[in-house]
């Protein structure tokens, strides 16, 4: 039976005991996380929010409170008014191990029903279960200091924006549809039959104008949605610390107060110092000649290099193929050295990778691997002749007790397939200490890239992002290898955030909308408000975004989205606890002029 709290007043919290507090007398409420009853003693782990701490009902001090425990049941909510007193038998498993509470009065605030599974650490439910019941999940110590770590990521954000002259303001979530970039969610609206609001994938447009609009540093800490398919570091709605400045030009103008508001949140969020060094700049180039990856994790080596010289002389028909479609300089031939894997790679698990990469869009994964005291075996040696090995060998510092693994193809196929085959066996080989956090800049980006679906360029970030100054005319003359004043921000091989410096001269934009390929109706259509805005008076601007999810995830050592975001929504974007999204009544969609198929009814 539930009771008042009546006279009982919360003094501490469960989490909070320690030795020093043996003698005092307290009040703490929370729910039942274990009862044992031990003959004349009952104990129980009273949880909330800040952790467990041991309550126990002695039959012998004859105050009621043993006879009310005999009831007390996992989940229950309950108060307990008492002493604090040392244990005897202490555990360093909870940091309040040292004590426990000699409960005096207790009131059960309120019963539970048995919960569909247990909420302890170690559970291994079935996700959909504790996303079903995720109050339930919640619970859990494990999440609570998820959303701890969660809670100081935003507040040093505030923290350090605040004392750093940027102001919070908020933008619409009801914007207007403009389809770049990922697919919208839209929103029908009442008023205007047949016209629909979109849901904002980031507030881009909004903080620019506001920089037109002189308010000089802005930031906010809002929810974006991306009609994508869900990853493991995706959300349809999600959270971007979002920034702007005016009157920078240089990227380091943004880089390096984002580096203070990054070391803060480090520091606050996980007591970590990052020092006072700027972070390392690696350009995109670099890190896609070395990584194969636009975002890095260069906490290992196995580095790629390349190889197409030495593979051009060899008689291997992958490489030749490869390298030359008549005769015209196609893709590469590229390789990397894993060093001392010789003794740790039997054939079935060199097989292995090689189906690996095929799921990377490769179609093969070439090698050669020489045994400490063996001879060179490979999957092509019979192509080669001593020389090539020679050449192979040398171009890639091939020694006894290393394999060497090539990819021949275009580029960026070369690239994915020993970009993700040097991240696999770092990983499976544990080849670095994933305590460590490895953080780099990557910086110019290239302007654009040709789409062949559109048969056109289209821009890499936003078509506001301005070029590097010494490439403005290679826009035109040499459109793929102009280079963007665009930055990301890369902690331990995941995209964090990104950002570019802004293009503020009404000539300049106007030449990159050309090369876009966009009319002059386009552009009124498309971004009418916004080029309009431009002709009053813009500052020179730029700005970035960071993943809020995305850096919780990093700081807790997660790699599931879902444990950082409360309520999160599932792989086909609806939540499993809600049922969103569902159907709406005829009513509803009659008064928002939306009519359905019978087809579409029936689903
Ligand atoms: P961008 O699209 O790179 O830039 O987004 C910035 C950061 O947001 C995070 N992110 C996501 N996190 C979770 N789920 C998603 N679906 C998702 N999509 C993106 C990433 C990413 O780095 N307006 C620009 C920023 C700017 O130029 O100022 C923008 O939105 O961590
Ligand atoms: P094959 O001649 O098809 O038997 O291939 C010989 C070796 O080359 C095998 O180890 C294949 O996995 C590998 N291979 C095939 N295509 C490629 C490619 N595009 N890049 C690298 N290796 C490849």
């Amino acid at each position: 039976m539930s009771e008042l709290m009546g006279n009982l007043k919360r003094t501490d919290m469960c989490g909070s005991f320690r030795i020093g507090d043996a003698g005092r007398e307290v009040t703490v409420m929370g729910w039942v996380q274990k009862k044992r009853n031990l003959g004349s003693l009952i104990f129980a782990d009273l949880r909330d929010r800040t952790g467990l701490v041991q309550i126990v009902f002695d039959e012998n001090e004859h105050n009621g409170t043993f006879e009310k425990a005999e009831s007390l049941r996992s989940e229950f909510v309950i108060a307990v008014k008492g002493k604090v007193r040392e244990r005897s038998s202490k555990t360093t498993k909870i940091p309040t191990g040292d004590i426990e509470i000699l409960a005096g009065e207790l009131k059960i605030l309120n019963e539970a029903e048995t919960t569909p599974f247990e909420i302890t650490e170690e559970s291994n439910v079935n996700e959909m279960l504790r996303l079903k019941y995720r109050y339930l999940d919640l619970r859990r110590g494990e999440l609570q200091k998820i959303f701890a770590t969660r809670f100081e990521v935003t507040r040093a954000t505030r923290e350090y924006l605040d004392n750093n002259g940027f102001m919070e303001v908020e933008t619409p979530m009801l914007g207007k549809s403009s389809p770049e970039g990922a697919r919208e969610y839209l929103v029908p609206s009442r008023v205007h039959p047949g016209c629909f609001y979109a849901l904002p994938q980031s507030p881009q447009l909004y903080k620019q104008l506001l920089m037109i609009a002189g308010f000089d540093r802005y930031y906010q800490i809002t929810k974006c949605f991306r009609d994508e398919d869900l990853r493991a570091n995706r959300q349809p709605e999600f959270t971007q610390i979002d920034l702007e400045m005016s009157f920078v030009e240089k990227i380091e103008d943004v880089l390096y107060p984002v580096e203070g508001l990054i070391k803060n949140i480090f520091k606050r969020a996980i007591g970590m110092d990052l020092g006072e060094e700027h972070f390392r700049t690696m350009t995109y180039k670099e890190a896609m000649t070395r990584f194969g990856s636009d975002k890095p994790d260069t906490r290992f080596g196995l580095e790629i290099v390349d190889v197409s010289e030495a593979a051009a002389k060899c008689d291997f028909k992958v490489f030749k193929d490869a390298l030359a479609i008549n005769g015209i300089l196609k893709g590469s031939v590229r390789a990397i050295n894993a060093k001392g894997f010789a003794s740790k790679l039997s054939r079935k698990d060199i097989d292995a990778l090689g189906e690996y990469v095929k799921t990377l869009g490769a179609k093969g994964l070439a090698w050669l691997s020489y045994p400490e005291g063996g001879e060179i075996k490979g999957s092509f040696l019979k192509f080669l002749t001593p020389e090539n090995v020679k050449e192979l060998s040398e171009a890639t510092d091939f020694k006894p007790g290393d394999v060497l693994f090539f990819a021949a193809d275009k580029d960026y196929v070369v690239f994915n397939a020993l970009g993700g085959l040097r991240l696999y066996l770092g990983d499976k080989y544990n080849l670095y200490d994933k305590n460590s956090y490895d953080i780099l800049w990557i910086t110019e980006f290239p302007m654009f890239e040709y789409s062949e679906e559109e048969e056109r360029f289209v821009a890499v970030h936003h078509p506001f992002t301005a070029p590097l100054d010494e490439d403005l005319d290679l826009c035109e003359t040499d459109p793929m290898n102009a280079r963007a004043k665009a930055y990301d921000i890369v902690i331990n091989g995941q995209e964090a955030g990104g950002g570019t410096i802004r293009i503020h001269s009404r000539e300049v934009q106007e030449r990159m909308f050309k090369i876009l390929g966009f009319s002059e109706a386009d552009i009124k259509e498309r971004f009418g408000f916004f080029v309009d805005a431009f002709r009053y008076g813009a500052p020179p601007h730029g700005g970035l975004a960071l993943g809020l999810d995305r850096f919780v995830m990093l700081l807790t050592k997660t790699d599931n989205i879902k444990d950082v975001i409360a309520f999160p929504k599932v792989q086909t974007a609806s939540c499993v606890m809600t049922d969103a999204p569902s159907p709406v009544t005829d009513k509803q969609l009659k008064e928002l002029s939306l009519a359905m198929s019978d087809s579409e009814k029936k689903a």
